[in-house]
């Protein structure tokens, strides 16, 4: 069995587990930290290595799930993270601190391709696919034929006097006290206009109100098309896992 440990990084949690990579999925307990405030590099690679800590297995392969534009191993954008975060070299002080058997990408491109090997992806292999991360911000991953495009960023589709994740994420449903109509509402604007942009097949949602599909698929306009993640919660952890055992091989 390929044991390799996947980290999720978000601006309001850090979580890890031991992952299968034949069958993606974890064979651990997920351990889970606060992301510190502020959310400095220094700081947060301190709770990356505790965590890190904490797990025992062979090969010392990590894969890390990153909030931010990911370029060459520099973390190039910073939206609820510090600003610091922006141009660090973050391949570079996770192979010094950590295992220089580590990897690293965007955390919603990961759990895009969790969802496209072992999840609900797989019926959309021949088709175009987004996965939509709904949690702190707004993650993407766009895939065509099952070939990911990097780095989206469709949260930050210019939405109202902002960008569509100040509006359509789950923070901003907490944030504003919205209820599950009401933030639907947003969320299907949202929706429509990348619907409108890209005409994808299905709109896969990700992220932790994947589990709390049930609350609001009523108000959604584009039922045909619009599912909750398989693996919820845990495709950001498996995806990065996977990244990481694909770029070791
Ligand atoms: C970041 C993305 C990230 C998403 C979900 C956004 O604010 O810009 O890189 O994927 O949040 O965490």
């Amino acid at each position: 069995m390929t044991q390799i440990l996947g980290i999720d990084v978000g601006a309001t949690g850090i979580k890890g587990a031991l992952v299968d990579i034949e069958q993606g999925e974890l064979i651990s307990d997920r351990v889970k930290y606060k992301t510190p405030k502020p959310a400095t590099p220094d700081a947060m690679m301190e709770v990356m290595k505790k965590l890190v800590e904490d797990f025992e297995w062979q090969e010392k392969v990590i894969g890390i799930g990153f909030p931010a534009i990911i370029k060459d191993g520099h973390t190039e954008s910073a939206s609820n993270i510090h600003k610091s975060w922006k141009g660090y070299n973050l391949i570079k002080e996770a192979r010094k601190r950590f295992s220089d058997k580590t990897f690293l990408i965007n955390d919603a491109d990961a759990a895009g391709i969790s969802e496209m090997r072992y999840g609900l992806g797989r019926k959309y292999l021949d088709k175009v696919a987004i996965l939509l991360t709904l949690g702190t911000g707004i993650g993407s991953a766009i895939f065509n034929e099952g070939e990911l495009l990097p780095n989206t960023e469709l949260g930050h589709l210019k939405f109202k006097s902002s960008v569509a994740e100040k509006y359509a994420s789950n923070s901003a449903r907490e944030g504003k006290d919205l209820s599950w109509k009401e933030w639907a509402k947003e969320l299907n604007e949202v929706l429509n206009h990348i619907n409108f942009l890209f005409s994808p097949d299905v709109f896969i949602l990700g992220g932790g109100i994947s589990k709390k599909f049930d609350n609001y698929e009523e108000h959604l306009d584009l039922k045909e098309k619009v599912f909750p993640a398989e693996s919820r919660n845990n495709a950001g952890i498996i995806g990065a896992a996977l990244h990481a055992y694909m770029k070791s091989q």
